[in-house]
């Protein structure tokens, strides 16, 4: 049989869990504050920082959000992180990418404080992460950990192949299943576009992730029996549905599941944890500019 891991239940744990932390917080006079920044008419961006927002108010969490016209001058996104940063009363900075052409991402990275990092992008939240110390683990690849751990999934000395190089999902979770830690020991295979015998790759591997943001490009026939399928992609095709779209994940779900022993489905899967690990991240931004101990899941 084959396991289908429930994101959406393993998120609503991780949610309750972080409710005790905010308790906390609350009781020496803190609320936890996250700002998220869209400067995006995209209707997924749209969507995702609306979520963001409504997990916020559902734990207790102040959520802060600030719209702008994807078509301003890249000062007025530079002069809101800055008001961002001095802000005492925001914990958590995010800053929805992708980023119009005219911003270049890294600079607006580099501009965010990294104590307030919740996304672990800025180079010294990624130094810290590669040199084994990391004070926010990226959402995606934290949440990837938590769903294996939900299905205890062990990652020591297990064959993972990751599909996808993204300085969001690929790099920052190869880099944290390499560390000796819990959740971290694994052999890591990370594939790109430049990849040769991908399917040699993926076969070989305990674990395949599959973040390359390329609708159901690994199916079975690339998989070996009882292999752990974690699918981190979310990819809008055209539908005849409502909405005139559905959701389909980097993986071909039917022939994958067939050899998988667990599988993470789309949508339902990653996507659910990567916003509950901003939460996450957000609990522990505010303990640490607070001085607030903080017991976190
Ligand atoms: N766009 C897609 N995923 C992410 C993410 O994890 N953080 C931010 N800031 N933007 C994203």
């Amino acid at each position: 049989m084959t396991e289908v891991i429930d994101g959406n239940a393993v998120a609503a744990e991780m949610r309750s869990a972080l409710t005790d932390g905010i308790e906390t917080l609350s009781d020496a006079g803190v609320r936890p504050g996250l700002a998220t920044v869209l400067m995006s008419d995209d209707p997924a961006s749209e969507t995702y920082v609306s979520m963001k927002q409504r997990d916020c108010e559902e734990v207790g969490i102040e959520g802060i959000h600030v719209e702008l016209d994807p078509d301003a001058p890249a000062e007025e996104l530079f002069d809101t992180v800055a008001d961002l940063n001095d802000d005492p009363e925001v914990h958590g900075i995010l800053v929805q990418m992708p980023l119009p052409d005219h911003v270049d991402d890294r600079d607006v990275i580099r501009a965010i404080d990294p104590a307030k990092d919740v996304d672990g992008f800025h180079p010294e939240n990624v130094g810290r992460l590669v040199a084994g110390n990391p004070r926010f683990k990226p959402c995606t690849p934290h949440g990837v950990q938590k769903l294996l751990e939900s299905a205890d999934v062990d990652t020591e000395g297990k064959d993972v192949t990751i599909v996808g190089r993204s300085n969001i999902v690929g790099k920052p979770l190869a880099n944290l299943l390499v560390q000796k830690t819990d959740l971290g020991n694994a052999t890591v295979t990370l594939c790109h576009s430049r990849t040769t015998d991908l399917a040699e790759k993926t076969r070989r591997a305990d674990i395949m992730v599959a973040a390359a943001g390329v609708p159901e490009m690994v199916d079975g026939s690339m998989l070996s029996e009882s292999t752990v399928v974690v699918d981190v992609g979310i990819n809008r095709v055209d539908a005849d549905t409502d909405k005139g779209y559905e959701l389909v994940g980097d993986v071909e779900y039917e022939s994958a599941a067939e050899k998988a022993s667990a599988i993470t489905p789309v949508p339902g899967g990653v996507g659910p944890m990567t916003r509950a690990m901003l939460l996450y991240n957000t609990v522990k931004a505010a303990s640490q500019q607070e001085s607030v101990d903080v017991e976190l899941p």
